[in-house]
């Protein structure tokens, strides 16, 4: 049962990956795929169960997305929602129409029908997200309402002979207060899902399918970053092929202080694999040489880095694989996934056209995990919590956070000034509810008085934000004595810095990092 997936059909709807997410916190494995997959390809995939995504379209307007009739013919359970629920009804013998006006936000359910498995244990009233222009008029012959708001007459309905429902309302954003109760009833008592997708289970299934894919005399190339998804990749892959994993690290001089040795102490403690670490410190102090210009400085560190990546991967002998740590929404969002929908808003490249170069083949063992899977995964493969809720680091490290020219000396005074930061946030209990927190070193000096004599010195910047999805994010209220307690010990611990500032600045307009 764990195996068989519950498909989400991509109507378009931004929450398309949050019902994923739902579903799966649920126990059941959910997947999306494209709206207009065949209703064969949907039995070859055998799943427990449909649900219809919502969507920005019309039903009634032409070239609108449909989904292959023949879904409806498979005997399958179908959970229609917002305009899956009105593609469903309209497919189904039933009128949809705009509303009399649009629907947004918070509303009252009022459940006429609370025998039906999906309410189970669901309030008579009880309160859900609606944003809807368009609703059910009549529900045609085939369905029974079972639901109303106070301006949607069919706000729920069920099928009359199969196991299709469908909702006006949105069950899986958490405004819908018995949201998950809904959404639990019909993957448990309609689909019959045993909800036993867990990560245990995921664990076991992907360690038998990369044991599987790689035949014995031939090796994985695993470039680790530091961050928390190459390094659970690492180490899955170790633990399906042993010492047949080769990591490699780059030291780039751009790391954090002690970062390398962090690295290494964490995956040598517990892994079996190989572990490479390549100094090429050198390398790219050389090619940053008087380069102030942050693009410039991304674009060089790029090349260096698949340089010497590529000459550290090509002389491990029976290397033909690479791994990499896309996740599932990269998958998504890329059109990755033959089954899923279309590519819809970035390619993901990690590393490039890396695997063609080298004429490896690609592994990617993550890639049907959203990131908070990946990190109950780290726990599960045994990966230390410092590891697993780390916060994101960009790969031009420090480059982009030395703002100007990027020297030894610089580098030197941001990584104190960092570590004194990062080491109060942890002291405080606030670097776990804190996204991304770090240092900044300013181009500029400014002057200050120290003892009786005037100083002219550097000055730190402090970042710190909350965001969910790195795409907008706001500053982090920090308590006034913890950033009187950075400031002081910065200024008094770190010769050569004479001021710190806190940036205070959402994005947009700003960004999370200064360069
Ligand atoms: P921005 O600064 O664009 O950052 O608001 C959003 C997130 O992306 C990270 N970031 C990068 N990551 N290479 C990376 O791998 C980069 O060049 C890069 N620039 C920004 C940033 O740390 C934040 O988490």
């Amino acid at each position: 049962m764990a195996d068989r997936p519950v498909l989400i059909f991509d109507f378009g709807s931004q929450y398309v990956q949050l019902i994923a997410r739902r579903v799966r916190e649920q126990g059941a494995f959910a997947r999306i795929v494209r709206h207009d997959i065949t209703a064969e390809r949907v039995r070859e995939l055998n799943p427990i169960g449909l649900i219809l995504s919502g969507g920005p379209s019309s039903v009634y307007e032409p070239g609108a997305p449909k989904c292959d009739p023949g879904i409806f013919e498979l005997d399958l359970p179908i959970l229609g929602i917002c305009y899956g629920m009105q593609l469903a009804c309209q497919t189904l013998g039933g009128a949809v129409q705009p509303c009399p006006s649009a629907e947004y936000g918070r509303t009252e359910l009022f459940v006429a029908d609370r025998e039906s498995p999906l309410f189970a244990g669901v309030d008579a009233a009880t309160t859900v997200w609606m944003s809807h222009g368009d609703q059910v008029r009549e529900v045609g012959p085939e369905f029974v309402p079972l639901a109303t708001t106070p301006s949607c007459p069919v706000a729920a309905v069920k099928h009359k002979s199969r196991p299709v429902y469908a909702i006006q309302f949105h069950p899986e954003v958490s405004h819908t207060s018995q949201g998950s109760t809904i959404l639990a009833n019909f993957l448990n008592k309609v689909c019959g899902s045993d909800g036993s997708w867990t990560m245990a289970k995921f664990v076991e299934r992907e360690i038998e399918r990369v044991a599987a894919t790689v035949p014995a005399d031939e090796k994985v190339v695993c470039g680790l970053s530091g961050g928390v998804d190459s390094a659970v990749c690492a180490a899955l892959l170790a633990k399906a092929l042993g010492d047949r994993v080769v990591c490699v690290f780059v030291d780039n001089g751009l790391l954090r202080l002690e970062e390398r040795d962090q690295v290494a102490k964490a995956f040598g403690d517990s892994s079996k694999a190989e572990l490479r670490v390549v100094d090429a410190r050198a390398d790219f102090l050389g090619t940053l040489a008087g380069i102030t210009d942050p693009q410039e400085k991304r674009i060089r560190i790029g090349h260096t880095f698949i340089d010497i990546f590529k000459r550290e991967a090509l002389s491990i002998p029976g290397a033909k694989w690479l791994a990499q740590g896309t996740l599932y929404p990269d998958v998504i969002e890329s059109g990755g996934d033959p089954d899923g929908p279309a590519a819809t808003i970035k390619h993901h490249h990690n590393v490039g056209g890396l695997p063609a170069e080298l004429g490896f083949e690609l592994i990617e063992p993550l890639r049907d995990l959203f990131k908070d899977e990946v990190r109950r995964l780290g726990l599960e493969l045994g990966l230390p919590e410092s590891i697993v809720w780390r916060h994101p680091f960009p790969g031009p490290g420090l480059a982009v956070r030395v703002l100007g020219e990027i020297t030894e000396d610089r580098l030197a005074l941001l990584r104190k000034a960092d570590a004194i930061f990062l080491e109060e946030l942890h002291a405080a209990g606030l670097y776990r509810q804190t996204a991304q927190a770090f240092a900044v070193l300013l181009p500029i000096k400014s002057v200050g008085v120290m003892g009786d004599g005037r100083t002219y010195d550097q000055v730190i910047g402090i970042r710190s934000v909350q965001t969910d999805d790195f795409m907008t994010a706001d500053w982090s209220r920090l308590p006034y004595d913890l950033l009187a307690k950075v400031s002081t010990r910065i200024v008094n611990e770190i010769k050569g810095i004479n001021r710190v500032v806190y940036d205070i600045t959402t994005k947009p307009p700003g960004t999370i990092e200064w360069e």
